[in-house]
């Protein structure tokens, strides 16, 4: 589990789960809508996947999004995730580039 503080307060977490030897799932929330929309998620998923893939050594991080989340959908790709499967209707899986550490 990870924090975004900004100013020292908490505006949102991210985490890691489903996590294998190999990759892991990563889910993220800011729960301070003021801070939206200004690249915050997508500096933070940024960061998640270098320590996922520098530290634990995993190969790729994994993010499941619902097909109306568009600004999740911007933020994961911004952060040069893209599509990897359709695992429902609604749900798409989007995968992890190779990081540059
Ligand atoms: C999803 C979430 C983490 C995004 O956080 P954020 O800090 O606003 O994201 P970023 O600013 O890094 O990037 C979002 C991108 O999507 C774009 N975007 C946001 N809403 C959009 C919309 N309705 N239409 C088109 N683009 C949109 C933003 O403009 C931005 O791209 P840009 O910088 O090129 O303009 C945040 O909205 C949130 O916590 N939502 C509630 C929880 C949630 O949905 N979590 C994700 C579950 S997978």
């Amino acid at each position: 589990m990870f924090g975004l503080f900004i100013d020292d307060v908490l505006r949102g977490t991210s985490r890691l789960h489903d996590i294998s030897s190999e990759s892991a799932y990563i889910g993220i929330a800011l729960f301070d809508r003021s801070i939206w929309g200004q690249g915050w998620a997508t500096r933070m998923i940024r960061k998640i996947v270098r320590f996922a893939i520098g530290s634990l050594g995993l190969k790729k991080v994994l993010a499941g999004i619902e097909k109306e989340n568009i600004a999740s959908q911007g933020a994961f790709n911004k952060a040069g995730f893209r599509p990897n499967q359709l695992l429902s209707h609604d749900l798409k899986v989007v995968v992890s580039p190779s990081p540059r550490l």
